[in-house]
């Protein structure tokens, strides 16, 4: 029986049930449905719509529904969506109490305090794997961080930086994410309850109350536009996306990182696969997979937006399609941070390749006049004739004489040789951000403190 029947004669077409249920997806938020309706028949009771009878029926009834849910019962798709079903299951417990549950609600602003429930809560988890990746950074970066690598532009060797300044600089992105997250919630965390279908209700609620009781920040005080309001879903979707987005390049360069061209880390057996017929292969699987997974929230991201582009107000069942793209959003990112962690926390970094007399030291050259007054412009024409010398002759900048540099220009001295040192060109960034340990080090307790940590592995 449907809850409609007062109106209907006939029932849905088989396919329309099928097609139209919001069951199946509906069922990762039962919890929450559970709990806005304890919270709706708390303040019916406050207000005196209920009875203490009839409230202690409803509660009761509805921690057996609970019970039943967390048993295994799985509604059947006649009941379309979650309240339905708890709604129907509450009313076959209990009998008539459960008839006054619906008074001053609706499944419109039902539904959007569900999904906003579990949305708040699916935030508070990736905020935890994200505070579980960024430490796995800090602790590799104090680990093993002090390692010479060269920086890439253009992926070509730019200038050499220690190892744990590439890690940071992931970290500040992620950091980023976790306030661009958090920021979200914010509009997340507002209260539909008690906007019922869109106008209001003559009945004499407290939204205020429900709002507390579910832990809400404060109600949205528009009806119509706490059942129709979307945008919140939108910018965990595009939260969701970015951070996606970031991940990928954090895979790509794992994947770059442990091929037998680059060489400087090894994944560890748990986050590597083989080969079925390469005996040697040792596949980044786990950092290809979260690459690859980032269009799961691009594209959720896009069919929310896509949702609510010219659709009127107030409910329209389209917005029923909110959740399983925001599901989507918000599982495949989860498991990406969770992977990426375990991929950084057991990563071994390799020596780094040999960076004496590395053409990526040629700025050093550069900088060395600079700082005796050459301008840098005629400082950096010096240095590339530098380079093309030792290129013509298949040698690298270790070839160089003091000779030769003071043929390019007089003001070089033996010194100059000796900034040659990649070592030491980190170690002279000392900039604010710069690559030098101390920046790394300072870096490191800063985003320590935004964890809560102290500074230690
Ligand atoms: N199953 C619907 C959804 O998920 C619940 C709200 C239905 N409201 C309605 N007026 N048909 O969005």
């Amino acid at each position: 029986m449907a809850l409609w029947d007062g109106r209907f004669s006939g029932g849905p077409a088989a396919l329309m049930l099928r097609f139209s249920e919001s069951l199946s997806t509906d069922m990762l938020m039962w919890r929450q449905d559970i709990a806005g309706s304890k919270a709706h028949a708390t303040m019916l009771r406050a207000v005196g719509i209920l009875d203490d009878d009839e409230l202690q029926a409803i509660l009761s009834g509805l921690d057996q529904v609970a019970a039943e849910l967390e048993a295994g019962w799985q509604p059947g798709i006649d009941q379309e969506d979650i309240h339905m079903a708890v709604e129907g299951r509450l009313a076959a417990l209990i009998g008539a109490p459960a008839g006054k549950l619906h008074t001053a609600r609706s499944r419109n602003d039902q539904v959007n305090t569900d999904v906003r429930l579990w949305t708040r809560e699916q935030l508070d988890s990736l905020d935890a794997d994200l505070r579980d990746l960024i430490g796995a950074l800090l602790d590799l970066c104090q680990r093993s961080g002090k390692t010479l690598v060269p920086g890439y532009t253009h992926l070509q060797r730019g200038q050499p930086v220690w190892f744990g300044h590439v890690l940071l600089a992931h970290a500040w992105a992620l950091s980023r994410d976790r306030e661009r997250l958090a920021d979200a919630r914010k509009r997340v965390n507002r209260s539909p309850l008690g906007a019922a279908a869109m106008a209001g209700t003559p009945h004499p609620i407290d939204r205020a109350m429900t709002a507390a009781l579910l832990g809400f920040d404060g109600v949205l005080e528009n009806a119509m536009d706490a059942v129709a309001a979307r945008d919140h879903l939108i910018e965990v979707c595009a939260a969701c996306a970015i951070l996606s987005g970031q991940m990928s390049r954090m895979a790509e360069e794992l994947v770059l990182w442990s091929t037998r061209e680059f060489d400087l880390v090894r994944l560890s057996d748990a986050w590597s696969t083989g080969s079925s017929i390469m005996p040697q292969k040792r596949n980044p699987d786990a950092a290809e997979l979260v690459r690859g997974r980032t269009g799961r929230a691009y594209g959720a991201l896009m069919s929310m937006l896509t949702l609510i582009k010219a659709l009127p107000l107030a409910y329209n069942r389209d917005l029923q399609e909110d959740r399983p793209a925001l599901f989507e959003a918000v599982a495949s990112t989860r498991s990406c941070v969770q992977v990426l962690a375990g991929c950084y926390a057991s990563l071994q970094v390799k020596a780094g390749p040999e960076l004496r007399g590395d053409f990526s030291l040629t700025t050093e050259l550069a900088d060395w006049l600079a700082g005796r007054g050459v301008p840098f412009r005629e400082a950096h024409h010096v240095a590339g004739r530098l380079v093309k010398r030792c290129e013509a002759r298949g040698q690298d900048l270790s070839s160089l004489s003091l000779a030769e540099l003071q043929e390019e220009h007089p003001a070089f001295t033996e010194a100059a040789l000796d900034a040659l040192d990649p070592a030491a060109a980190a170690e002279r960034r000392t900039s604010r951000g710069g690559t030098a340990w101390s920046e790394v080090e300072r870096q490191v307790a800063l985003l320590r403190a935004s964890l809560g940590e102290l500074n230690a592995v």
